[in-house]
């Protein structure tokens, strides 16, 4: 089990566009994704690009687990993505909160895309090919966001929708991602 370290805003190495993966199914591209699994679950995270890990490669994970604390909160199937292709499918946005382990301790208000298409390969290669809306787009956006260097915060309209979990949501459990 290794928890690597994850970047936080201010570090440069988030700001990069990641390359491509060519080859799938290697040892290298396996032990990336355990090592990244293995820091997002230690975070109670809801998804993690390579970036976040300093490597600059176009792969995220994310998941969203039935939780008892929040009965109502949408389930996300665990998901590899590697090479990613987002295309909306209406130009219909909605605003959500997001938080990210990059940022800890923060939550801004984000517009999305509220339906989406994505492509892309899982780490043996095999395709992915979805469409999603709600919370499920949500993630997938500010995941891939992740490889052309854009961090949440960036996309949020108003600054004032911007702030430390404590202070916009007090008494409130929040995760950080
Ligand atoms: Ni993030």
């Amino acid at each position: 089990m290794t928890i690597r370290e994850v970047l936080r805003m201010g570090d440069a190495r988030l700001l990069r566009h990641a390359e491509e993966v060519r080859k799938f199914d290697t040892p290298e591209l396996h032990e990336l994704l355990k090592d990244m699994r293995d820091t997002m679950h230690a975070l109670d995270g809801v998804g993690l690009a390579a970036p976040q890990i300093g490597v600059n490669l176009r792969v995220v994970i994310f998941e969203v687990n039935a939780n008892p604390r929040y009965p109502d909160a949408e389930t996300v199937p665990q998901t590899v993505l590697v090479n990613p292709v987002l295309t909306p499918l209406s130009d219909a946005m909605d605003e959500g909160w997001e938080g990210c382990l990059s940022i800890p301790g923060m939550r801004g208000l984000v517009p999305r895309f509220t339906h989406l298409r994505y492509q892309g390969r899982d780490e043996y290669g095999a395709l992915i090919d979805r469409t999603v809306s709600g919370f499920h787009a949500r993630v997938v956006q500010h995941e891939c966001d992740h490889l052309d260097g854009i961090l949440y915060p960036m996309r949020v309209r108003d600054l004032k929708d911007f702030g430390f979990n404590e202070a916009l949501f007090p008494g409130e459990n929040v995760r950080d991602e």
